[in-house]
């Protein structure tokens, strides 16, 4: 019997064929599905990355409430015209610390998961104030209440306690002094120097909304300002071996 009618045998039986299938279609899934639990393997670690400081942290929670992941993607393709206008094209490790990640699926205006550094604090304000102020024939709404909305970091010692249950690496120094450090990141006359021994050198420090007090714009914008400026990109070479 050849080949081709052993598998009209299969063809003429629809049990056997449903079987069949449903092996086939078994250890395809296992293949694709399973190396994707060993996340070591999956993500590469790569120098740089880093937990959110408190203040981003604040400001990732603002973000994630006021939907702007409904108008913004923050997932750059690596595709040519994606990486000539928005920078490298995003790493997973890059959203490694994000719970939920924020890649979204919608760009009314443009993705941001390499913003930070690409304005000025002061232009943010302008912007979140007012975004046709800056760019006529945006679309955007305005978020100037923000700047209203005093915040002290009551909570954050917990929102980072929940994300270190869900596998970031916050220290108990870290969640000790998380109060400390969200009030630190805003102010530049304080006593930081812990802060940044505990999250990196790289870390803004600045009155980012330029007004007294710490603000949820003061949180969004320490937040908008670090996306993407992790990975240092002129010294990153992907690892061709996974
Ligand atoms: C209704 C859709 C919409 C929502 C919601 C929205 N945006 Fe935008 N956003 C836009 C559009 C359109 C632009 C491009 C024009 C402009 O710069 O205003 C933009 C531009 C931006 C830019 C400048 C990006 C660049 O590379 O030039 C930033 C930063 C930004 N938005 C942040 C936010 C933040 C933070 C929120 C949530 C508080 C938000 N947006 C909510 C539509 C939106």
């Amino acid at each position: 019997m050849s080949i081709l009618q052993k598998h009209a045998v299969l063809e003429k039986n629809v049990t056997l064929l449903a079987i069949f299938a449903f092996l086939v279609v078994t250890i395809g899934g296992l293949v694709q599905i399973v190396p994707l639990f060993y996340l070591e393997n999956t993500i590469e670690d790569v120098e740089g990355m880093r937990p959110y400081t408190p203040l981003e942290l604040a400001g990732r929670e603002v973000y994630l409430r006021e939907g702007c992941y409904v108008c913004h993607s923050q997932m750059i393709r690596p595709m040519r015209d994606e990486v000539e206008r928005y920078g490298h094209y995003s790493l997973a490790v890059e959203s490694k610390y994000d719970h939920p990640f924020q890649w979204g699926s919608k760009r009314t205006g443009p993705d941001l998961a390499r913003v930070g550094g690409r304005y000025s604090d002061e232009w943010h304000v302008d912007h979140l104030r007012d975004p046709q102020s800056v760019v006529p024939e945006s679309v955007m709404p305005k978020y100037g209440f923000l700047e209203a909305k005093l915040i002290e970091g009551t909570y954050i010692g917990d929102l980072m306690r929940t994300n270190r249950m869900v596998g970031v690496p916050y220290s108990d120094e870290m969640i000790e002094a998380a109060q400390a450090d969200f009030l630190a990141q805003a102010d530049p006359d304080s006593d930081y120097d812990g802060l940044l021994e505990r999250y990196g050198e790289n870390v803004n420090v600045r009155n980012f909304d330029g007004a007294p007090g710490v603000s949820e714009a003061d949180a969004l914008i320490a937040y908008l300002q670090m996306l993407g400026t992790l990975v240092d990109f002129s010294t990153f070479t992907p690892d061709a071996s996974r």
